[in-house]
């Protein structure tokens, strides 16, 4: 099965001018990725016909709360996937376990697919401690859920910087995740692919996909990377 490609644009594209662009280079693959754009340009690529998905959504189901977007507005663009736990929204938005368990039942309740995304800081890395910490994330996360969701294995110490686990590592810590989950659940690296090291990555023969930030926003690096991981 081809590998998903799942293009995290975090607020890399701040203009109309930057949206066009992508969407025009991308336009032969746009069949090919899951993009997850800024919330405000979604529509933009929905109706160019991205396959889309959003970064964030609220915990709550309509009513009071500014600035904040709805899972039944997600569906009713016509998104598919949410981004959920992302370490950088753990971070700036003091995320907990029991914020993303709510966020995941809010997705599925509109059938929307749940990416859930886990990692370990480098302290935790160091220390050995990786399976433990993806354990509990994935235990406090999925309360109470049994429905079908998808996981993304972001160590936080490999955003952004250019640092990957080696191919070895990530084998077994998505052979670890699988395993509980009786080995029926996709599994995605996210965390500095990009198109130096995607053909190495690509090796890695458990992991279902990519999940990519930076390298995303580069409509060649994006096509080289998908090039390789549907070959
Ligand atoms: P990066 O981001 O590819 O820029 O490291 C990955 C992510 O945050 O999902």
């Amino acid at each position: 099965m081809k590998k998903l490609i799942l293009a995290n644009l975090k607020m890399y594209q701040n203009t109309k001018i930057d949206v066009s662009n992508y969407l025009n280079d991308l336009n032969k693959e746009k069949d090919k990725f899951i993009a997850f754009p800024p919330i405000i340009y979604l529509d933009r690529f929905i109706q160019n016909g991205y396959i889309c998905g959003i970064q964030n959504i609220s915990i709550h189901k309509e009513g009071p709360h500014t600035g904040e977007t709805s899972a039944l507005s997600i569906k009713d663009m016509g998104a598919k996937y949410i981004l959920i736990g992302h370490s950088e929204i753990r971070q700036s938005n003091n995320e907990t376990d029991d914020l993303i368990n709510i966020k995941i039942k809010n997705a599925l309740n509109h059938d929307l697919i749940p990416i859930l995304c886990i990692g370990e800081n480098l302290e935790a890395y160091n220390q050995n401690q990786t399976k433990e910490i993806l354990k509990t994330q994935i235990i406090n996360a999925l309360k109470d859920i049994d429905k079908e969701i998808i996981i993304s294995y972001e160590p936080v110490w490999a955003i952004g910087t250019g640092k990957t686990p080696t191919n070895e590592e990530i084998t077994d810590i998505v052979n670890y995740i699988k395993s509980l989950f009786n080995y029926k659940i996709k599994v995605l690296y996210g965390g500095s692919v990009s198109e130096e090291n995607i053909e190495k990555l690509n090796q890695i023969t458990n992991i279902d996909g990519f999940l990519i930030g930076k390298a995303a926003t580069n409509p060649n690096s994006l096509k080289k990377i998908i090039e390789v991981a549907h070959t």
